[in-house]
């Protein structure tokens, strides 16, 4: 098997200094359980310094109080090529973050669109290849699938969730090689039964090399990672997973998300891909 070759990536994280649960918008989210702020910091910490070890880059939003679930910036946008599409939050507790993510986008030098539908960003749309993947069911509409067709100019497959506790389409799919040459099928791991029939047939047939995960590790959000093409960031209780991407020579790194886990966000959710225009940052290390 030829060596995997890690690309440099760019992020944009929001350390969880307002982090708690104080409602619920997920099966996860339970507000009378306790939460430790003070440790949500200390293990998004970790994961921030990993990316830094890895060479990646790493942008911070300021983190608005009020607003508990900004930690989880993946629903903050969607950025190919230095084009950002903005987010509009499904429920009223998130609603007060869009205009802050569009803010941080503008102030960065995206190219910056302000969304018309509904659409929870980097949750429900992953850049596979040259296609781009996008959840519904539970947080992005369908009418997002289509603005983001027309924003991007890509094709987009529509693909229907079916469990609430996987909501989010990066808590169901993870993409592996975020660079892929041209026609080549793009590594890809997902949890079979997240999906309806007709989404997991258009799985099957578009990524037959994919890796399938067990309800046991889907259900620790191990599929909730983040991959730079070689090292893959999973959460440490996703054994199954760690063993299957090991045997695929991907190098899992694992970084605890227990107190994140709390809000239903892993690693995926708290670290959002900022893609710049062809020919800045990113390349191979
Ligand atoms: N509590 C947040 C919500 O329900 C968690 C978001 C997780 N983000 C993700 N990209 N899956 O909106």
């Amino acid at each position: 098997m030829s060596e995997r070759i890690a690309h440099r990536r760019r992020y944009l994280m929001c350390r969880p200094e307002h982090f708690t649960v104080s409602y619920s918008i997920n099966p996860w989210m339970e507000p009378a359980n306790p939460t430790d702020t003070a440790l949500a910091v200390a293990q998004w910490q970790k994961l921030y310094d990993t990316y830094l070890e890895l060479g990646h880059q790493v942008e911070l939003i300021d983190p608005l109080p009020g607003y508990p679930d900004m930690v989880y910036t993946a629903n903050g946008g969607f950025v190919i090529d230095g084009v950002a599409y903005g987010p509009e939050f499904r429920y009223v507790e998130r609603q007060g973050e869009a205009p802050a993510f569009i803010d941080w986008f503008r102030d960065n030098g995206f190219d910056t669109r302000v969304p018309e539908e509904v659409n929870e960003g980097e949750g429900d749309f992953l850049l596979a290849g040259d296609v781009i993947l996008a959840g519904t069911g539970f947080r992005s509409t369908g009418d997002s699938h289509a603005e983001v067709a027309r924003i991007f100019d890509r094709e987009v497959v529509s693909l229907m969730l079916v469990d609430p506790r996987f909501y989010h389409l990066d808590t169901a799919i993870a993409i592996l090689d975020p660079v892929v040459e041209d026609g080549a099928e793009p590594g890809i791991a997902y949890l079979p039964h997240a999906f309806d029939d007709a989404s997991r047939a258009e799985l099957e047939r578009r990524f037959p090399s994919a890796i399938l995960v067990s309800d046991e590790d889907g259900a620790v959000f191990g599929l909730n990672s983040a991959s730079d093409g070689r090292n893959v960031i999973i959460s440490p209780r996703a054994k199954g997973f760690e063993a299957q991407l090991r045997e695929r020579g991907y190098n899992p790194i694992t970084v605890d998300l227990s107190e994140l886990l709390l809000g239903g966000g892993g690693i995926k959710c708290c670290t959002l891909e900022l893609r710049s225009a062809a020919g800045e940052h990113g390349g191979a290390q």
